[in-house]
């Protein structure tokens, strides 16, 4: 189907409403804070349209897979499935997956990138953890709006207060509860719903597989019946109140303060407030800037950027699929678009084929959503696809501060000329960042990684798609900023354990064994200027 065709098929206000029907969302989380038990909760209580955009029918538990890498292990196949659509209410949300673990990667970042706002989950015994800090970050640095869910109140944990405190100290993110735990963590007897003083019970459901009926009680009953519990939860959460906890509409969308809710992804408790607030308060797709400032406004033709590249480690089937955000108009199945990056046509007829045997289809896809390309070999992380006229190219997507160092070397030398092309390729598709410098010349770049299951991408590319095997030797850096001034380059390679490297983007990178070594050079010299570095671009 053309485009046009496609165009005419929904009208400009028919997308615009579809598209203020999307929330689109991730979980940030630290491994084992519950992100896939929070995701099965969530899809208890949705009408499941879809995996990956799909729009067609799979109700219930069964067949909701939120463990994505499980699946793909178990089907055999080498996608991750990026997103996982459902109804609620008379909202379509799109919940994207940030994939965790081993494979956290520049990856798990860049689909920030394609969302509206995040929700933070912390494990209650454990709060803030590293992982979730770093994509915080993130989140923080694109302006997206956390809501923050704190899981695992059945049992015990950190007080309340504390947890709050957390967050204001390490993060400087202000929080708003909307729901405050009657009874210390392990001893949970519900919620105080703060928008109207009412008591929620909490009600141990068999394995949280079933979406408990909600018991209410009126602030006066629950004063009766729960006694000291409940006011001293009152107390408390007035303590945060007067302390600029309470609720901020403005705040919250700012990136400055975040509504939070305590409960417990297991046992099914907080998922539905959970749900009604994304919908109610989290912010719907907006209009896309442009390379040249301008807005492309939702009811353009279609327009996405592809934000994850899937390739299939199996050379055998040399199966790429893009995932992209829709960010203008109607994708519709089949239809022609061009490649912003090479100007060259991109046909979009299989973007059905997206879960193999599952075959979820995706036949309409709105601003928002995100849909899956198979045989997307030409697509790149951060092109723009478009239909119709005038062209269109959104930013690229940005890089991210690596955390582990690599030098590269090909294994077998008289492969050089494969292993150049390789490296330039693999680093044009943001698998790993490049980085040089003079003093080691271009026949050992090295190769910077967010984590380090990107070298193992990178290496296996190497030796199968471009058959020059290469030894990776790592270095022993682990702190890296941004050098402002260029000039102060001697500064810091004459330092013990750091130097510097240029990244392909253009930016010097002062890399360092650990913080300590750092603080010592800048010590040395205050006149250093180095910048934290969370992304560019
Ligand atoms: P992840 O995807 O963030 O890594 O976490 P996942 O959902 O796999 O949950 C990690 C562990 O935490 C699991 O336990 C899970 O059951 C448990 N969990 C998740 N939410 C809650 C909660 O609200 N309360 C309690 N008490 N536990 C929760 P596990 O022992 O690793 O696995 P399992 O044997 O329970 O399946």
């Amino acid at each position: 189907m053309s485009s046009r065709a496609g165009a005419a098929a929904s009208s400009g206000n028919d997308v615009v409403a579809q598209a203020r029907r999307r929330r689109s969302f991730a979980v940030i989380s630290h491994p084992d804070a519950g992100k896939s038990t929070l995701t099965e909760a969530l899809a208890l209580h949705a009408r499941v349209i879809s995996e990956a955009g799909a729009v067609h029918g799979k109700a219930g538990r069964q067949g909701v897979v939120s463990d994505w890498m499980e699946m793909e292990r178990a089907r055999g196949i080498s996608i991750t499935s990026a997103a996982l659509q459902f109804a609620y209410r008379d909202a379509v949300v799109n919940l994207l997956d940030t994939p965790g673990h081993a494979d956290f990667s520049e990856d798990t970042y860049r689909v920030l990138s394609a969302v509206d706002s995040a929700v933070m989950l912390l494990d209650a015994a454990k709060g803030l953890e590293p992982q979730t800090l770093k994509l915080f970050d993130v989140c923080r640095h694109r302006g997206i709006p956390v809501i923050t869910f704190i899981n695992k109140w059945d049992r015990p944990g950190r007080e309340a207060l504390e947890l709050c405190d957390e967050l204001t100290e390490r993060i400087g993110l202000a929080p708003m509860p909307l729901t405050w735990p009657v009874g210390e963590a392990g001893r949970f007897r519900g919620v105080l719903d703060v928008t109207d003083g009412s008591f929620v019970a909490f009600e141990r459901t068999a394995g949280g597989a079933t979406v408990a009926e909600e018991t209410r009680l009126a602030a006066d009953r629950a004063e009766a019946e729960l006694g000291e519990d409940f006011s001293r939860a009152k107390e408390e959460w007035e303590l945060v109140a007067a302390s600029g906890g309470e609720f901020d509409l403005a705040a919250y969308l700012s990136g400055t303060a975040t509504p939070v809710l305590f409960g417990s992804a297991v046992l099914n408790f907080g998922v539905r407030h959970l749900l009604d607030l994304l919908v109610d308060l989290a912010p719907r797709p907006e209009p896309r800037t442009d390379v040249d400032g301008n807005d492309r406004s939702l009811d353009d033709e279609f327009s996405a950027f592809v934000f994850k590249v899937q390739t299939g480690m199996d050379p055998a089937h040399r199966d790429q699929v893009a995932f992209a955000r829709v960010c203008s108009g109607v994708f519709e199945r089949g239809m022609v678009v061009t490649n912003a990056t090479t100007k060259r046509p991109f046909a979009t007829k299989y973007a059905h084929q997206v879960f193999g045997q599952q075959r979820s289809t995706v036949d309409v896809a709105y601003p928002g959503d995100v849909v899956g390309l198979v045989n997307a070999s030409a697509l790149r992380v951060g092109d723009t696809l478009y239909a119709g006229k005038p062209a269109v190219r959104f930013p690229g997507l940005p890089s991210f501060a690596p955390a582990h160092f690599a030098v590269a070397r090909p294994a077998d030398l008289s492969k050089a000329k494969q292993f150049r092309k390789g490296v330039e390729q693999l680093s044009s598709e943001g698998v790993v960042q490049l980085l040089t410098s003079e003093t080691r010349g271009d026949a050992a770049p090295v190769f910077a990684a967010v984590g380090p299951m990107q070298f193992e991408v990178a290496a296996h590319r190497m030796e199968h798609e471009f058959n020059s095997p290469v030894k990776l030797d790592r270095l022993p850096y682990s702190t890296v900023r941004r050098l402002a001034d260029p000039a102060q380059r001697a500064l810091v390679d004459a330092g013990r354990n750091s130097e510097v490297l240029t990244r392909s983007d253009g930016t010097d990178l002062a890399l360092f064994a650990d913080d300590m070594s750092m603080r010592l050079l800048v010590r040395r010299h205050p006149e250093l200027r180095l910048e934290n570095l969370v992304a560019t671009g």
